[in-house]
């Protein structure tokens, strides 16, 4: 009997505490927005993040959390290439593509498609095509039927990724081959402009840093032009290292693509920390080096980053975003290739099993002195 008063009250008290401590966080947050990217960087350029299924099936909710509090745009990582959404020539697979639409509209982001047009990740049906009629009105249906389902949803279309070789020339692609030159990238960008006129139009593509795989990319670019065909921007993939590559060398990259007439965004962002010794560059994701796999050598950060390597990361990421906010007028967005590093692709390539850490939050969601480096930039 004694005891039970004693008991409400403590739990009158507890539930007082708790609404308090509610209102005061409420409150604060009303007064003082947290700092984020996306705020930080709002005059500057866009802040995407790609997300894979479970991101657009909100199946994890501090990773969703976390990606509407600190981006702005959105890139699916894997749900709109061709083997997934025109895995046959007559079927399509919309599911995901639609949930991934719906989720960037709720949340008011930037909406990127990725990508129409690609060698890689390509449905195999595709692969077989030899005559270039057949390609020809494969590519129009493709892209009339997937740019038109979201005519005025999504806002910028990877159109064509990766058809440059690293010394600039044309990459031998099925599409190439079969249709006998660089004429496809012109019937793709002249057949998403007509399906969504409101879209912007991107060339994607790794190492366009490189002074010679630029030459490629201009000579596209002007083609397109001089043909009346509308491009918006070069997106550079931007799959870098501590290393490289040089500040200079990405500089005169935007520069150079910026004084033929398009944006430029960095459309795949993420710095590996992880060792490279053998001749590997560029992101093509055909290569793998099964022979590394299990090697300790290969993988020093097994647990987590040393604070040494954080710091270096962070002076890189530094570098990084003071150049992009020297060309800020230039720049239309900056898309890193994950949200968190144990979401990162470089945890599997080009190395099997290894762990990466290339982002600017951890594995916990925690942010590294990576983002705090970053978004120091904005409070000078
Ligand atoms: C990668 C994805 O992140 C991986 O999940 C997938 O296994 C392979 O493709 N260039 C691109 C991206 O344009 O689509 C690639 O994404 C990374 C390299």
């Amino acid at each position: 009997m004694t005891n039970k008063p004693s008991t409400l009250l403590l739990i009158m008290i507890a539930f007082s505490i708790f609404l308090n401590c509610k209102n005061t966080t409420v409150k604060e947050n009303a007064i003082s927005p947290l700092p984020s990217l996306k705020e930080s960087f709002k005059n500057d350029f866009l802040i995407g993040a790609a997300i894979s299924r479970s991101q657009i099936n909100q199946t994890d909710s501090l990773s969703n959390a976390l990606l509407e509090k600190e981006f702005n745009s959105i890139t699916p990582e894997n749900d709109m290439k061709w083997e997934q959404i025109h895995p046959k020539e007559d079927s399509f697979n919309f599911e995901t593509a639609d949930k991934y639409v719906a989720l960037g509209e709720k949340n008011n982001m930037h909406i990127v498609g990725h990508t129409l047009l690609w060698h890689s990740q390509l449905a195999p049906w595709v692969q077989n095509i030899q005559d270039s009629a057949t390609m020809a009105s494969t590519i129009k249906a493709h892209i009339n039927k997937i740019v038109g389902r979201y005519k005025g949803r999504i806002n910028t279309w990877d159109v064509v990724n990766e058809a440059l070789n690293e010394d600039g020339s044309p990459r031998e692609s099925v599409f190439y081959k079969v249709m006998g030159g660089e004429n496809y990238i012109e019937q793709a960008f002249m057949l998403a402009a007509k399906a969504d006129p409101d879209a912007k139009l991107v060339y994607n593509d790794y190492n366009l840093w490189k002074p010679e795989k630029r030459k490629g990319v201009l000579r596209i670019v002007k083609n397109l032009q001089d043909k009346g065909i509308k491009i918006d921007g070069v997106g550079m993939q931007a799959h870098w290292s501590l290393e490289g590559p040089t500040l200079e060398d990405i500089e005169n990259s935007i520069i150079a693509y910026s004084n033929a007439g398009v944006k430029v965004s960095f459309t795949e962002l993420d710095v590996t920390v992880l060792p490279n010794p053998w001749d590997l560059d560029g992101a093509a994701v055909e290569q793998s080096y099964a022979q590394f796999e299990n090697d300790p050598k290969m993988n020093p950060y097994p647990v987590k980053l040393t604070d040494a390597a954080q710091i270096q990361l962070a002076k890189r990421y530094e570098a990084i975003f003071k150049l992009f906010l020297k060309h800020k007028d230039k720049i239309e967005r900056v898309t890193f290739w994950g949200v968190n590093d144990g979401h990162s692709w470089l945890n599997g390539w080009p190395i099997n099993g290894r762990t990466n850490h290339p982002l600017l939050f951890d594995r916990n969601f925690e942010p590294k002195k990576a983002y705090n480096s970053v978004l120091d930039l904005k409070k000078q």
